[in-house]
């Protein structure tokens, strides 16, 4: 267990995030931030952070507004957003804004849920090891990920795409992440997350890929 107790910030989620983001002290927006751990441990490791979320902490570094409605004059060096895309309310204007909030060529570190990978194979398995099931009929509200991937593609450039584990993490189950991965592996349960990470395309690029 780390040292938030049960948490979904893993070592290897915090590993790729570390990987993949800009040296510290480059600055970094966090979309989503929900409680505030992911800021906190960034401002930590020496980053310029804010934390951005309709329900953000109270006080800096949080603001609390949606992406959509976010703006800065100071373009950010990097954003990250951990299981919140999926969430916003209007997806293309989300996207739009976080665009418009990073520098050109600004790195964007994701984790996310592939809402559709959720099937009676998943359901199985966490009956099978006591993870309550996700129940995806309540979930018309939730994006699902090939349409966040479809939507950054207008203003990011992908450069890594990790499908893998998801139903442990959203449990706070660090215990279960190697079955879950393992399952994976062996092709009996399909991969219901995915770590991302992009580059923000410049406006002369966006240009030449919407002519194409
Ligand atoms: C599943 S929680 C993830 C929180 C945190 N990143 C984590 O991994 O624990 C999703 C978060 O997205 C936030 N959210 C929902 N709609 C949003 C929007 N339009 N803009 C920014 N954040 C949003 C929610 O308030 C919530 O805190």
């Amino acid at each position: 267990m780390s040292r938030w107790g049960r948490t979904h910030l893993t070592p290897d989620l915090l590993e790729f995030i570390r990987t993949w983001l800009p040296a510290p002290p480059a600055s970094v927006i966090e979309v989503g931030c929900g409680d505030g751990r992911l800021t906190a441990h960034l401002r930590e490791r020496g980053h310029r952070v804010i934390g951005i979320d309709p329900e953000a902490p109270e006080g800096a570094p949080f603001i609390a507004t949606t992406l959509e409605r976010f703006r800065t004059d100071d373009p950010f060096d990097a954003a990250v957003a951990i299981r919140s895309l999926h969430h916003v309310g209007d997806l293309p204007a989300a996207i739009d804004s976080l665009h418009a909030a990073l520098r050109p060529r600004g790195r964007l570190v994701m984790l996310e849920f592939a809402v559709e990978n959720v099937d009676d194979a998943a359901r199985r398995w966490q009956a099978e090891v006591g993870l309550p099931e996700t129940r995806t009929a309540n979930m018309h509200d939730v994006i699902a990920l090939t349409e966040v991937r479809g939507a950054l593609g207008r203003r990011f450039r992908e450069l890594a795409f990790e499908p893998g584990p998801y139903l442990a993490r959203e449990a706070e189950r660090e215990d279960l992440l190697g079955r879950e991965l393992a399952a994976i592996e062996a092709g009996e349960l399909r991969p219901v997350g995915a770590r991302l990470a992009f580059d923000a395309i410049e406006p002369d690029e966006q240009g030449a890929r919407s002519a194409r």
